[in-house]
């Protein structure tokens, strides 16, 4: 069974607390939520006072970070507080990857990591082993809505395949052009979090759409 994510980027942010409680309570066991900045990204969408709302409609959901934002390190107590349990940076947006990694398990969240469609997986051979997860970008970050790029399968196969060797139980989350019809390919090839937008938010039935994306 696969974890499945979905991003309240594709939510009605005007009926936020709604929202994210409706996927929780259709089946979803983590709430993914997309920071931006205007600058490592082109796009500006929530902070740490939105994401502490998330928290409180989430209830037993794992809230997971994904910060996509320039000196991340700035920020990182201030979105633990808000209730993030994840908290995922970017290898791009980071000079010392390894100590910002260090932050982020000192302040108790589970540390991720993720990489840009061009980002060689390379990047994670010195910090792999003290990662809990790996969030492989299948899309240019920034926006919902994107068709996948389809380089990112040999490059997910390649990260679980180190994860394997290494003995490790990092997870393999993906994100971006998730949706119930192609999601076999990306577990197929070793993810076990399945991040998805508008797979879910803009799905007619959006329990079908999650127990598909669970069940693939
Ligand atoms: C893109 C974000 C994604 C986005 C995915 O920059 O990181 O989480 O919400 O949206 P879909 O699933 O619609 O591609
Ligand atoms: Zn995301």
């Amino acid at each position: 069974m696969a974890i499945v994510a979905p991003s309240i980027l594709s939510a009605d942010f005007g009926h936020l607390h709604d929202e994210v409680a409706d996927v929780v309570a259709k089946g979803a066991e983590w709430v993914h939520v997309d920071v931006m900045d205007g600058r490592f990204v082109p796009n500006i969408t929530i902070g740490p006072v939105v994401t502490q709302a998330v928290k409180k409609a989430a209830g037993e959901a794992v809230v997971d970070v994904h910060l996509m934002i320039v000196e991340p390190d700035k920020y990182l107590a201030d979105f633990r507080n808000a209730g993030a349990d994840v908290l995922t940076v970017h290898a791009e947006a980071c000079t010392h990857l390894h100590r910002t990694i260090q932050v982020i398990k000192g302040l108790g969240a589970m540390a991720g990591v993720s990489l840009n469609p061009h980002t060689p997986e390379s990047v994670l051979d010195y910090v792999l082993d003290e990662l809990d997860l790996v969030l492989v970008m299948s899309v240019n970050p920034g926006f919902g809505g994107q068709s996948l790029i389809e380089g990112v399968f040999p490059k997910i196969e390649r990260i679980k395949e180190s994860i394997t060797r290494r003995g490790l139980s990092t997870l393999i989350e993906v994100d971006g052009g998730v949706k119930p019809n192609n999601a076999h390919r990306f577990t197929a090839a070793g993810a076990d979090v399945l991040v998805a937008g508008s797979g879910v938010y803009k799905a007619e039935d959006r329990a079908a759409a999650i127990a598909a994306l669970r069940a693939s």
